[in-house]
């Protein structure tokens, strides 16, 4: 990894995105972030450029990564909402990979879930799957990590559990 080069992380304003930014940033690399969210407070000050995940201007989205080495993909949706899913989130996210081929992203760190599978029939491991396969077949560089929780203060799911 050369610290000099741009790593786009989405959502780091949001909870995992937020640790890998923060890593990135001590690792001593300038770091720029995609996300739903421009208008929140953001932590990293001026450390961190927030650029709108523009999936509907797919142009807008590339020019956002250009010069990027390593994007850190973190974008999904927990929950099926009424205006927005899972199936939403996946051609969101192919959109995202699309653009990042363009503007010769050289690698994709991607976060899936434990136990992905395109037969699920819960959307949320069915639609993981989907951008493993469309990831893998799409010949760019990339990791996958598979987490099953992500344990930590901001943490939703365990913390609402306890
Ligand atoms: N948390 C866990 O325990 C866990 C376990 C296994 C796998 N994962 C995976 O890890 C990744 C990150 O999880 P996280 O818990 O850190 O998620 P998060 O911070 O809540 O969200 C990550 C990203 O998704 C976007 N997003 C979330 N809900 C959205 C909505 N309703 N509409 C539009 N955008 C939305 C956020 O947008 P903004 O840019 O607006 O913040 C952010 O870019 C996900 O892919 C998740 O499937 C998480």
């Amino acid at each position: 990894m050369r610290n000099n080069a741009i790593h786009a992380v989405t959502g780091a304003f949001g909870y995992s995105g937020r640790y890998i930014a923060t890593r990135l940033l001590t690792e001593g690399c300038s770091v720029i972030t995609l996300t739903n969210s421009p208008a929140r407070t953001n932590p990293f000050g001026g450390q961190v450029k927030a650029l709108p995940l523009a999936f509907d201007q797919p142009d807008q989205l590339a020019a956002a990564l250009a010069g990027v080495e390593v994007l850190y993909n973190t974008y999904w949706v927990r929950f099926n909402h009424a205006t927005f899913t899972h199936e939403q989130a996946v051609k969101n996210t192919l959109v995202l990979f699309a653009a990042a081929r363009r503007a010769g992203v050289r690698k994709i760190v991607h976060v899936s879930i434990t136990n992905p599978s395109e037969d699920s029939p819960l959307e949320y491991f069915a639609g993981k799957a989907k951008l493993e396969r469309a990831l893998q077949e799409s010949g760019m560089n990339h990791a996958i990590l598979r987490p099953t929780v992500l344990f930590g203060r901001e943490d939703i799911l365990i913390n609402n559990i306890a």
